[in-house]
């Protein structure tokens, strides 16, 4: 029908008097009018069909990233921080978020905690920090930001997935070069690529995920002075690492540091940060989305950091336990660990899927990357949970490689 029926439908004449039926909501109007639209040019077409002619070819040709279901589990799959807060600080965190104005926007520029974040870090001067929602979105903003036809991402493999995936999301070349046989960065390999691709942008996670080593900082210093582009430091793991870049901010003009707060406890919050000039970071900024970090993370984050030594104390005591879980992981025979230093291991044993597999039975969920990359075959990674945590995972995987003997 078309909309003129409505009226017609909505005032009934009735002896000599016009009845107003009670007024429309404007969805119950706009429904009428929709439902009596004859079928559009879709007919007979279903979404998946019209998903597969609309989308981008990348876009069709990715898988999700895919998050396994964990629940009755001892979750080591994620590097997440496994111990809860102090109660007390539990206390302050509720108090605050009780009266947090969530009907309003956040600070959109959060000054507070980038302050807190500038004084923690040590920023040399000129440098400045730009917030995520993770640093998944920061690796996602930089891609768009250089992403000129034609422009290539160039990172190391294997390395953190989100890398490859972000440049298919923005539809830029990634370019992978395979690490060194134990992990350790190709230099020459990599020296090469970069002069043949000049890539617009290079991520280096510092220490790398998955393999849990920190690269030689001559040979990530080299790469940075041979790259034509912006060169990212990822600093995920700084907590639990030796070494980091911000100190080297201020010797290149090409450098940018990210870290996140999700490995320190803060998984759950979504923040990470791009450390560098601020001459990259007020065009960067341009390219945030409004409000990206939400009233509740900047208030929480605040008050974590403001007790950031509780944080580092668990991180102190997660790096102990990885030297225990090394300890315990070299000396079955049917294992090769990596040296780590970062808040996981990584393993290889045969029939790999086959012992994550088992260790799930038993009720502990870690990370499989067999066939994730040729280089990971048969390859493990297993988070450093807590004390307890930990000593099920062992016996969980010496009761699996004696079954499966
Ligand atoms: C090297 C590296 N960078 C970045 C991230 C993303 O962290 P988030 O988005 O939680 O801040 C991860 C997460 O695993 C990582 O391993």
């Amino acid at each position: 029908m078309p909309p003129a029926a409505y009226t017609d439908a909505a005032n009934h004449k009735m002896s000599g008097y016009v009845i107003i039926s009670p007024p429309l909501l404007f969805h119950q109007i706009l429904f009428r009018f929709m439902s009596s639209i004859p079928a559009t040019s879709h007919a007979g077409i279903s979404s998946s069909s019209l998903a597969g002619t609309l989308l981008r070819q990348e876009v069709l040709d990715l898988h999700a990233y895919h998050v396994p279901d964990s629940s009755g589990c001892i979750k080591l799959d994620a590097m997440e921080n496994p111990y809860l807060l102090p109660q007390a600080l539990r206390g302050e965190i509720a108090e605050v978020v009780a009266s947090a104005a969530i009907n309003r926007y956040p600070d959109p520029g959060a000054a507070l905690l980038k302050e807190q974040i500038r004084s923690l870090t040590g920023l040399p001067q000129g440098m400045d920090v730009l917030l995520g929602n993770g640093s998944d979105e920061l690796i996602q903003l930089l891609a768009m930001a250089v992403n000129k036809p034609g422009a290539t991402l160039l990172s190391v493999e294997p390395s953190f997935v989100m890398y490859r995936m972000i440049a298919a999301f923005t539809g830029m070349r990634y370019v992978g070069v395979p690490l060194a046989s134990d992990f350790s960065l190709d230099l020459p390999a990599t020296l090469a690529a970069i002069k043949r691709e000049q890539p617009a942008l290079v991520f280096l996670a510092y220490p790398n995920n998955p393999t849990g080593n920190l690269f030689s900082a001559d040979a990530v210093a080299q790469i940075i002075e041979a790259s034509p582009g912006l060169v990212v430091v990822d600093e995920a793991y700084y907590a639990f690492a030796s070494d980091s870049f911000i100190p080297q901010l201020a010797c290149y003009p090409n450098l940018l540091v990210m870290r996140t707060f999700s490995k320190l406890g803060m998984a759950g919050l979504r923040l990470g940060f791009l450390a560098g000039n601020t001459a990259w970071l007020e065009q960067l900024e341009k390219l945030r989305l409004p409000y990206n970090v939400g009233v509740l993370t900047q208030l929480v984050a605040g008050i974590l950091l403001d007790h950031h030594e509780v944080l580092l104390q668990q991180a102190e005591q997660i790096k102990q336990d990885r030297a225990w879980l090394y300890r315990q992981l070299s000396e079955i025979t049917a294992v090769c660990v990596y040296p780590s230093e970062a808040n996981f291991l990584l393993f290889r044993i045969a029939n790999a899927t086959a012992v994550s597999n088992g260790l799930k039975q038993r009720g502990v969920l870690i990370k499989n990357l067999n066939g994730g990359h040729p280089m990971l075959t048969d390859c493990l990674r297993v988070t450093v949970g807590t004390l307890d945590e930990n000593m099920k995972f062992i016996t969980a995987l010496k009761e699996t490689i004696t079954q499966l003997a």
